[in-house]
């Protein structure tokens, strides 16, 4: 995702996209090479394979699990998304140290009967953790394999009792430029906001993140408590919530008000709707022994592959235009 208005570098030194992906590519053949494979400090190591996950016939069925082999946890943690610490992949886990997690407290507000600021704790209190083993798209063609720990979204919500009115729920990131240093950019127009159809937020699927492979979420990854939508694109799957708002319109999302032409608001993982600036129909995955540097190239499926579970909340929508 390369935001128009950013950065601010003189357009002689940005190196054209394609030269730099050939770049990559030229490099991961060299580290590939069985030559240089064996000199030492010439290659990186094919790392050891991500332990393979038992999964029941039931979790297969609704989604929440694959048995598809899983991102390393260094390779969830190191190459991340999270524009306010930076925009290069390396930048969130180097810089999000300064990211304060506790206390934490969410203000949720809007069409529901039962409004409030409340405590992280006491939003989650009584759910139990539930493991989802999901595919994550991003809309860059990059894809991970994650297990996530957390509580399904519906079942936060209800608390709050959304009125009829409720149509959409919005969610904010925080905004704090002394703990975020990559908001000194104003690529985004902080904060980072998100938004679902209430019918979307409260699916099975939907689920508010506090942790991966079994430990709290790292700051980089949107700690203490993010969205993950797995049949959306990434970017819906918004970090270090804030505040949820019940809507009756249809809230502006950060990267659809940034570049409207390229983002939509629904943004389900769609194939057959290319990016305006690239294709689309493949993803380079990053999993199992496939670290960042061996990553290989898969095809693409409707909705990440959860078409089954969700594709009936979109019958009568045009995708295409509402990719
Ligand atoms: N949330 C906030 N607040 N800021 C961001 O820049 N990036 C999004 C999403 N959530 C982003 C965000 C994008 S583009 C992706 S692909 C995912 O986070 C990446 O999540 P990960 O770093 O845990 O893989």
């Amino acid at each position: 995702m390369r935001p128009p208005r950013l950065p601010r570098i003189p357009a002689s030194e940005i190196t054209d996209e394609a030269v730099y992906r050939d770049r990559r590519r030229v490099l991961a053949a060299f580290a590939a090479s069985p030559l240089l494979a064996t000199l030492p400090g010439c290659a990186e190591a094919e790392p050891p394979p991500a332990p393979k996950v038992a999964i029941s016939a039931a979790d297969a069925r609704a989604g929440f699990r694959t048995d598809e082999p899983l991102t390393r946890y260094e390779d969830v943690t190191t190459y991340n998304n999270f524009y306010e610490f930076g925009t290069d992949k390396g930048d969130p886990s180097r810089a999000a140290k300064t990211l304060r997690t506790s206390p934490w407290s969410v203000t949720v507000d809007g069409e529901c009967a039962r409004p409030g600021r409340i405590a992280l704790d006491d939003l989650l209190r009584g759910l139990a953790p539930q493991e989802r083993i999901y595919r994550l798209r991003c809309v860059e063609g990059w894809s991970m394999v994650v297990p996530w720990l957390g509580a399904p979204l519906g079942e936060v919500l209800r608390r709050f009792e959304p009125t009829s009115k409720a149509k959409f729920v919005a969610f904010t990131t925080l905004a704090d430029p002394r703990q975020m240093p990559g908001m000194r950019y104003r690529s985004i127009d902080w904060p980072y906001k998100e938004g679902l159809r209430i019918d979307e937020a409260m699916h099975p699927l939907t689920l508010l993140a506090t942790g991966l492979y079994g430990k709290p979420l790292p700051q980089q990854n949107g700690a203490p408590l993010r969205l993950v939508v797995p049949w959306k694109y990434g970017f819906k799957s918004i970090k270090s919530i804030v505040a949820i708002r019940f809507s009756e319109r249809m809230p502006e999302t950060a990267w659809h008000e940034l570049q409207p032409s390229e983002y939509g608001f629904f943004s389900n993982v769609n194939p057959a709707v290319d990016h305006p600036r690239w294709s689309q129909k493949t993803e380079r995955r990053i999993a199992g022994t496939k670290s960042k540097l061996f990553a290989e190239r898969i095809p693409t499926r409707p909705f990440n592959g959860y078409a089954e579970q969700v594709a009936p909340m979109y019958a009568g929508m045009d995708l295409r235009k509402w990719y």
